[in-house]
């Protein structure tokens, strides 16, 4: 809830932050609050442990009985109240004043003579949902330390408070009892450049390519997430997705005398752990390091994509469905009402052991959806991505799930017209198109409201080279996401979204974040009305006009106004921009039309 009032709360050397009676962690936060409004606008807030009435203050108070996120921010001309009970809660408080002061406060750079003020405003605030997070690839393509540095800042900023860091086609982890992980699997020969299909033979780039964390500095990136209330999970994925680790020990699959190589292309291999006790040992060696580097309660064990191919041609495989007397279902499974092979329930017995292992470690294991296929291991979180059926059988039978679905959450899709912009895997996901999605829909049984405990966006790696790139597929559609996991449903409006959008550019500028720009252009769609065709124009940036031209020319702010969809004859050259007070917005965007 948001209750606008009268005047300004002005930020000057003479405000005082109060923070008595508040834990360390509490006053942490207040120091950070301090530290940035120096930095980014030379103005020096004072600190103290007492109020003075004859001065402005900015009051950190801790109020029992709030949500854990929550927080209330009562912002007056002379006073500024920030009360919650947890630390989390002053957090997302802080994260709040941000967003009312100009966006250069999440700048690095000192304003010259700032004149900063907050509105007056009563703000009562707490998420809707406990895990808000984003996922980072950075197997397909390795990401910098500075980079995941950014990457955290960006989630914090949007009050998302976990990190989800995986997967294949690279080992990233530095694993000291085994270290062939880093040193053979963390590099490739050379990466695909272009779409999967379209040139065959594939075409490669020639360039090794690779990276690794050391130990020291995944526990900065987990002290660094941890100091924005962001919890980072690690993914060690599990029995597919296998490549990386069967290239530096090829004796956990099932054909040892192979040899293996971490691939230049995408997607799923035949090749994957071998469910022997030798596999069993290793993996339990690897998430032992694993567990001292990341403390989440959490630990994924990826699950997805797991062929059957090698186990169903391996005597050890063979022999152990056998002796764990496992059957290809005759009738459908009570839980998803699918019948399951019995080397699918063989994934269950590799994942229910992995599991018993992790919770007998208080660790408690999210698995990709496909952990469902040949039965649930007891006490698994469900990450549902081929859409939301796994999230929601899930629920239905008593776990937990995160709704991660593709299309709405896969932000490696195409988010503008995929004639012209970079390759990415395929699809097209407008960040509307994102920001429409609700997890939990309002006629959802109880069991799923409880279980579904939040929303990821996944950003898969395979076309993203460099940062930019990443920050390109990743914003502003995470923003989006992000707004999904904090909101409630009803109070969800994509036109107040897009409105304070406009601003979060100028944020996301200010932290160099370097987003996709569709926001400021024009969509060119057609499509069927009464059975005719139409050319359907679209902008996402608020109250600004579409301006259109046919013959090929560039738009300006005195061409035809855009009002409707409109039908065309012969061939048109479609040229589009988005106009406000006369000036364009973004770029101009073409579509030949016959
Ligand atoms: C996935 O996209 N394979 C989780
Ligand atoms: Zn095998």
């Amino acid at each position: 809830q948001m209750i606008p009032q009268e005047g300004r709360f002005l930020l000057s050397n003479k405000v005082s932050v109060v923070t008595a009676g508040c834990t360390p962690e509490v006053q942490a936060i207040a120091d950070s609050l301090i530290a940035q409004i120096q930095l980014t606008s030379g103005i020096s807030l004072k600190t103290s442990s007492q109020e003075n009435p004859e001065q402005p203050d900015i009051r950190f108070v801790t109020e029992e009985g709030m949500p854990k996120e929550g927080y209330k921010l009562s912002i007056a001309p002379n006073e500024i109240t920030l009360s919650a009970s947890h630390p989390n809660g002053f957090f997302y408080g802080v994260q709040t004043m941000y967003q009312l002061l100009p966006p250069a406060i999440y700048g690095k750079a000192t304003v010259k003579r700032a004149n900063w003020s907050l509105p007056a405003v009563e703000v009562e605030d707490a998420p809707r949902f406990p895990y808000r997070g984003l996922m980072l690839d950075v197997c397909r393509h390795f990401s910098t330390t500075d980079y995941i540095y950014k990457f955290i800042d960006m989630l914090a900023m949007h009050k998302m408070n976990t990190f989800h860091l995986t997967d294949d086609q690279g080992w990233r982890i530095e694993i000291k009892k085994y270290p062939k992980l880093h040193e053979v699997g963390s590099k490739r020969k050379e990466t695909l450049i272009d779409y999967y299909f379209v040139n065959w033979p594939q075409i490669f780039d020639g360039k090794e390519h690779g990276g690794y964390y050391t130990q020291e500095e995944i526990k900065d990136i987990v002290a660094y997430a941890a100091s924005k209330y962001i919890t980072v999970i690690p993914e060690i994925e599990m029995p597919g997705h296998a490549i990386a680790a069967l290239a530096s020990y090829p004796e956990l699959s099932c054909r040892p005398d192979t040899t293996y190589e971490v691939t230049g292309t995408w997607g799923v291999f035949e090749e994957v752990f071998c469910p022997k006790e030798e596999t069993f040992q290793f993996l339990e060696g690897v998430l032992d390091e694993v567990m001292e580097l990341f403390p989440s309660s959490y630990i994924h064990i990826g699950g997805d994509e797991c062929p059957k191919d090698a186990w169903m041609k391996c005597a050890h495989c063979q022999g152990l469905i056998k002796k764990l007397g496992l059957k290809d279902d005759t009738t459908p499974n009570a839980i998803d009402g699918k019948k399951h092979t019995k080397e699918e329930k063989l994934q269950s017995y590799f994942i229910t052991r992995m599991e018993k292992y992790l919770n007998s470690k208080g660790r408690n294991i999210i698995g990709w959806d496909e952990i469902l296929e040949g039965g649930l291991a007891p006490n698994a979180t469900v990450m549902s991505w081929r859409g939301v059926e796994g999230g929601i059988t899930a629920a239905k039978a008593g776990h937990d799930a995160i709704m991660t679905p593709s299309p709405y959450a896969y932000l490696d899709q195409y988010q503008e017209e995929p004639e012209t912009a970079p390759t990415t895997i395929g699809g097209y996901q407008t960040l509307k198109k994102t920001y429409s999605y609700n997890p939990v829909p309002d006629d959802a049984d109880e069991l799923v409201k409880k279980h579904i405990i939040g929303v990821q966006g996944n950003i898969w790696n395979e076309y993203m080279q460099s940062d930019e790139r990443r920050d390109y597929q990743a914003f502003p559609r995470a923003v989006a996401l992000a707004e999904t996991g904090w909101t409630q449903n009803n109070r969800k409006n994509w036109n107040s979204f897009r409105s304070r959008m406009v601003e979060d550019f100028e944020r996301m500028d200010a932290m160099n974040v370097k987003a996709c720009r569709n926001f400021f252009d024009v969509n060119i769609n057609t499509h069927v009305y009464d059975g005719t065709l139409k050319a359907v124009l679209e902008t996402f940036y608020p109250d600004a006009e579409i301006r259109y031209t046919t013959d090929g020319s560039a738009p300006t702010a005195k061409s035809e106004l855009y009002t409707q969809p409109f039908t065309w004859e012969g061939y048109i050259d479609l040229q589009a921009a988005a106009f406000k007070n006369g000036k364009m917005l973004g770029k101009v965007n073409g579509k030949k039309l016959y």
